[in-house]
């Protein structure tokens, strides 16, 4: 069987992520978070006391962390010069000023070639899950998955995860996630946007197992 590429890309709380390991742990196949990775060069940037707002210096910084993943889909682990940030990348802050260091040229550039190197070595193949794995990533993927879902069912599925850690009120939640999308989709450097021969599947009205099923046979389709 030769070795698939899959794309999944969409906005945050279409329930991607959960998907995409599923999907990579059933059909055996390798597993990146590139989403992780753009949280992990923001973090390191919060930690290195760089202003995020100031585009410039984020550019002239972004080469100097070492970002390395892991792409076991069951496990993956994500470290920044050594250190396991598979938590702190996930706090309301580096969430809230990741778009800012992901719309600057530079780390996209070497984030993607990160990327890029990651798919081409990952041997039985690879799902990749992010916002312009589609379009800029990996154009040639063998198959492009698309996930959206109306606000309402987004900002649910992300209060459900956050329940327990942080601020769980519905609204702020929506507001933030709408933010984000907004900027993710705005930016002038590959934007979050549904390559033209993705497929588009929408999860509003789905469950998660649903979703699984639909994405584990478009791959199948494609073997
Ligand atoms: O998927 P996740 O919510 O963890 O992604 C965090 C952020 O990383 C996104 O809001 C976006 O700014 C950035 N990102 C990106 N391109 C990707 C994946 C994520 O710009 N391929």
């Amino acid at each position: 069987v030769p070795a698939i590429i899959v794309a999944i890309d969409g906005p945050s709380g279409t329930g991607k992520s959960s998907t995409s390991k599923a999907v990579a742990t059933a059909l055996g196949l390798r597993y990146l978070d590139t989403g992780a990775q753009y949280r992990a060069i923001t973090w390191w940037m919060v930690e290195n006391g760089i202003d995020t707002a100031d585009a410039e210096a984020v550019a002239d910084a972004a080469a100097k962390p070492e970002i390395v993943s892991g792409t076991d889909p069951l496990a993956p682990t994500i470290t920044v010069d050594g250190i396991d940030v598979s938590g702190p990348i996930r706090t309301q802050e580096v969430t809230s000023k990741v778009s800012a260091v992901s719309a600057v040229p530079r780390v996209r550039t070497l984030i993607t070639e990160l990327q890029r190197s990651i798919a081409a070595g990952a041997e039985g193949g690879i799902l990749v899950e992010g916002r312009d794995i589609g379009t800029t990533v990996l154009p040639d993927a063998d198959l492009k998955v698309f996930l959206t879902a109306s606000p309402e069912a987004r900002a649910a599925r992300r209060s459900g995860e956050l329940k327990g850690k942080e601020a769980t009120d519905l609204a702020a939640t929506r507001e933030a996630l709408l933010r984000r999308d907004a900027a993710d989709s705005g930016r002038k450097t590959s934007p979050l946007a549904k390559a033209e021969d993705a497929v588009e599947v929408d999860t509003s009205d789905l469950t998660l197992q649903q979703v699984i099923e639909c994405v584990v046979t478009l791959v199948e389709e494609k073997r």
